[in-house]
């Protein structure tokens, strides 16, 4: 607060205090106790009321939350910009119980510090703060399961844009990804488009309806030529760069005609969060470790 403004607080609460003082002065001097006075105040004809003085021990209670009310204000903030003897404020206040919960904490993830992904990977105490950090901080792009939805990957299965090895889970978690399809409608124009994803869907087996050799031919090209590069020449991408699988049937922007002409069109811009600052090391490697044991046992062998 600007001390003008702190002062003009200050001032306001005490003059609010001493006209307390006084009305309760005023309001209990010079009654006499000895004769009932009546108001003057009638209802429903006959009803009237007493005037009678506040009873002691009622306006002993006002006194006292007085009295408190100024022992509160020399203790702890409250006139304008005064601290208050005690030195308390809601900011150290915090900081004390954030200091004590991270010591928690820290004392709670000592154990896994040391261990390997794998050793995490198997150790049930390891997993279940995993998953209950998983619902926390990853559940709302990835699903309470982790199996994704249209943009955000399954992480359940074996396919991975960025890799399943240790490392590369660690960083897709640690550092975050960004990944860009570029758009190739401008490029290709609707009939190249069409060619295109008519040679996407064969790679994945499927048949484009009425697909002449020719047009296959065309969109064999242009994927030769435009999309090789990134998605490899057979369309088995390439983890290096994030570039998904073509062949596998497992979609990450959705598989049917619509979508991946949509995709090719107009591009895709997907973005991981970095989460190393946020969470920590030790965090980020339970969860990688967690990511891990999600893809591995149920999966039959390819
Ligand atoms: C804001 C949404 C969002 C949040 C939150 C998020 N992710 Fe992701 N994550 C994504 C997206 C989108 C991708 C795909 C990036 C791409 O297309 O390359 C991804 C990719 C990944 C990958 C790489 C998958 C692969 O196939 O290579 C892993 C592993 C992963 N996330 C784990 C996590 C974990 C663990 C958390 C929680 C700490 C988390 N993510 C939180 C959106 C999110
Ligand atoms: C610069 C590298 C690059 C080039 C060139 C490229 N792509 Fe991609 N493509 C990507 C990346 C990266 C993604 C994944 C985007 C994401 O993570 O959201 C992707 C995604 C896709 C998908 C969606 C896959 C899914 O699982 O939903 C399709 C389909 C696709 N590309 C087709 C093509 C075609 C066809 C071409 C050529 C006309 C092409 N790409 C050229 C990098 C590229």
């Amino acid at each position: 607060m600007k001390p003008i403004v702190a002062l003009f607080v200050g001032i306001a609460v005490l003059v609010n205090i001493a006209a307390a003082l006084w009305l309760i002065w005023w309001t209990s001097r010079g009654v006499d106790k000895s004769s009932v006075q009546e108001t003057t105040h009638v209802w429903d004809d006959d009803l009237t009321e007493y005037n009678n003085p506040l009873p002691r021990w009622w306006l002993w209670l006002f006194i006292l939350s007085i009295v408190f009310g100024l022992g509160y204000l020399v203790l702890y903030p409250g006139l304008g910009n005064f601290r208050g003897l005690l030195g308390w404020s809601a900011v150290s206040q915090y900081r004390a119980d954030d200091a004590a919960a991270q010591q928690l904490l820290e004392r709670r993830f000592a154990p896994f510090k040391e261990e390997s992904l794998r050793d995490l990977s198997k150790n049930p105490a390891a997993m279940s703060t995993a998953k209950n950090l998983f619902a926390l901080n990853c559940s709302a792009c990835h699903g309470s399961d982790a199996r994704g939805a249209k943009g955000f990957p399954n992480l359940t299965d074996r396919d991975w844009l960025w890799g399943g090895s240790e490392p590369a889970v660690y960083q897709s978690i640690s550092q975050g990804r960004d990944n860009i399809m570029p758009a190739w409608g401008p490029v290709l124009g609707s009939e190249g488009v069409e060619q295109v994803v008519s040679y996407v869907l064969s790679l994945s087996g499927r048949e484009a309806k009425a697909a002449s050799a020719d047009w296959m031919a065309a969109g064999k090209a242009h994927f030769t030529t435009l999309c090789a590069a990134c998605h490899g020449a057979d369309g088995k991408g390439n983890q290096a760069i994030g570039a998904p699988n073509l062949t596998d049937s497992i979609w990450l922007h959705g598989g049917s005609i619509e979508d991946i002409r949509q995709t090719v069109t107009y591009g895709r811009n997907n973005h991981m969060p970095a989460h190393l600052e946020r969470l920590g090391d030790t965090r980020v490697r339970l969860l990688a470790a967690y990511v891990l044991s999600l893809s591995q046992p149920a999966t039959p062998p390819p």
